[in-house]
């Protein structure tokens, strides 16, 4: 969050660096006076320690008790008031993306579009988002540090985040609200892009992808049509199965399950026999596939980019 990479995480950033300058000032100062305050026990008389001053301790307390805290505290509140006033205002010409948590992956799916994906959300850089944020099952957090402040997903209501990305990257993001066995394995990518890379990609997604060029992947393809894959997943053009993550450019994801491991053939394979072995809890199944059929099934899914 002391990196921001957008206009939110920016506006947060500064309240952040804004409330260390002050606490440190007020550490000082207090830390300050009790060094005063030793060395003047040492030198003192007896008598004078004891009786001290009344008017002057009077005006110590109200000055250093009541005068500064209200003067430190209302430029705080002031700060802060006026940044989240400031966040979360809607923008002109949004990018609109709905964004579902579910036990225990990220469902999205660009408004307006039949695009969907899932753990990683694409986003033009520059130009302002408008997030919309559900669950159906139990509460999750959406928090990417780089880009803006945590927002809820709460079943029954539905919340939005807004902000404009101000970096090209990619941004680790992670569910923030404890939701189960794989709250930890909750993790999602946003990619931050070149506003026209953005737009040609997101034009290219509407089409459904190309006939895979190895017989292998051809073979795998229709593993996947003609087993329990298509029943749960999406894939353009081949299956309309929504139980499961939308599967259209899965070769793009650099994570398997919500980022439980990494996107290779060899857990990718483990994942189709025996997924819950990665990721206990995890409602795919274990589908019975001969070593054939798996790897055909691998080829193919390492062809959706
Ligand atoms: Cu979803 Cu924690």
């Amino acid at each position: 969050m002391l990196d921001p990479a957008g206009s939110e995480a920016h506006r947060l950033a500064g309240v952040w660096w804004l409330l260390l300058i002050l606490a440190t000032a007020v550490a000082l100062v207090v830390l300050g006076l009790m060094v005063v305050a030793l060395f003047r026990r040492g030198d003192a008389p007896d008598a004078e320690v004891a009786q001290g001053s009344p008017e002057r301790d009077n005006r110590f307390i109200v000055v250093g008790g009541l005068v500064m805290p209200v003067i430190v505290l209302a430029v705080v509140a002031v700060a802060t008031i006026t940044s989240t006033a400031a966040l979360r205002q809607p923008r002109a010409e949004e990018v609109a993306v709905e964004v579902r948590g579910e036990q225990w992956f990220w469902r999205i799916h660009y408004t307006g579009t039949d695009v969907e994906s899932a753990n990683v959300i694409r986003l033009p850089v520059d130009r302002p988002v408008a997030l919309t944020l559900r669950s159906e099952d139990v509460n999750h957090s959406f928090w990417v540090p780089s880009l803006a402040g945590k927002v809820d997903l709460i079943p029954g209501q539905t919340n939005q985040l807004r902000f404009t990305p101000t970096k090209v990257g990619r941004f680790r993001g992670q569910c923030a609200e404890f939701c189960g066995l794989q709250h930890a394995n909750m993790a999602f990518e946003v990619e931050v892009m070149d506003a026209r890379a953005f737009d040609r990609w997101l034009a290219g997604r509407k089409q459904p992808p190309d006939t895979p060029a190895s017989a292998e992947a051809r073979e795998g393809r229709r593993v996947f049509a003609s087993s329990s894959c298509a029943g749960c997943h999406t894939v353009t053009g081949v299956s309309d199965g929504d139980d499961g993550p939308d599967l259209t450019d899965f070769a793009s994801r650099r994570a398997l399950g919500a980022g439980v491991t990494t996107n290779t053939p060899a857990h990718l394979a483990q994942w189709v026999r025996d997924a819950p072995s990665i990721k206990p809890g995890a409602n795919m199944p274990p589908i019975p596939l001969t070593d054939q059929q798996v790897r055909a099934l691998v080829a193919y899914l390492e062809s959706l980019q």
